[in-house]
């Protein structure tokens, strides 16, 4: 079975106190992943390496940095790069969350970039993927995210394809409260495999881990992730509320 994730997206929230203390409380509940599930918080820069210490020796949880630069080094004041990440021993990196998109002008072009760079650095890349709100009104979501699929990650080679995750996120969708109905993630999830599967072929589609998020809650998880193709979850508020974000790794499928 493919790999299952539960992703936290801490985005830019939290002191250093409040993050370990979030931390311990979920960790102290001791929710182990199944075999084939992950677990993985995504914190800010400063907070890496206390997060990588506090689950350090746990099975199935890890690190992510929330975002890297395209530029391998040099002179690009207040940038992270790859190889800082590899050196402190992250071992994946958001892409290409709306976020960036929309705030900090990321494009697809620029975002390959990234992919290249994390892949070179044995770094697997979540990249994430999805329409905003007059796109969908428009019906035209499904060549909005084959477009960001093909200028991202179609130069890619099979081999490299099957190291990174892809994050369906409806832009209309994170932050608001408004989930995806479990049709249109499903179907949307389906509709990327399928493009995956064009370009690469169905052995290498299938084996890639599609992640929804959206407003994922401890409420919605499970219909969620029950979807034949949506793997997990990219979670950002609900993943800042302990409790909540227990609930959501529990709902991973086994
Ligand atoms: P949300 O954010 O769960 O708060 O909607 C998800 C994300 O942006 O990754």
């Amino acid at each position: 079975m493919r790999k299952q994730i539960a992703a936290a997206n801490w985005k830019m929230n939290l002191t250093i106190d409040k993050a370990k203390s979030l931390l311990d409380d979920i960790l102290k509940e001791n929710t182990s992943p199944a075999e084939n599930g992950q677990v993985i918080f995504a914190v800010p820069f400063p907070y890496l390496q206390m997060a990588s210490e506090k689950i350090d020796g746990k099975k199935g949880y890890s690190i992510a940095a929330q975002n890297c630069s395209n530029k391998k080094s040099g002179a690009y004041t207040g940038e992270v790069s790859v190889e800082m990440l590899d050196s402190i021993n992250i071992k994946y990196a958001v892409v290409g969350h709306s976020e960036r998109r929309e705030y900090y002008n990321e494009t697809n072009a620029m975002l390959a970039e990234k992919i290249d760079l994390c892949l070179a650095q044995n770094i697997i890349p979540i990249f994430c993927c999805g329409e905003a709100l007059e796109i969908r009104e428009k019906e035209w979501q499904n060549e909005f995210v084959r477009q960001q699929l093909e200028e991202s990650l179609f130069h890619l080679s099979a081999e490299q394809l099957k190291k990174i995750v892809i994050a369906y996120e409806p832009i209309w969708a994170i932050g608001t409260g408004k989930t995806a109905s479990t049709e249109q993630a499903q179907q949307m999830h389906a509709f990327i495999r399928s493009v995956l599967a064009g370009k690469w072929g169905e052995e290498t589609a299938n084996n890639i881990s599609i992640l929804y998020g959206g407003s994922v809650k401890a409420s919605n998880a499970k219909e969620l992730f029950n979807c034949a193709d949506v793997d997990g979850g990219l979670v950002g508020g609900a993943s800042l509320i302990a409790p909540e974000f227990v609930q959501i790794i529990n709902a991973l499928k086994h």
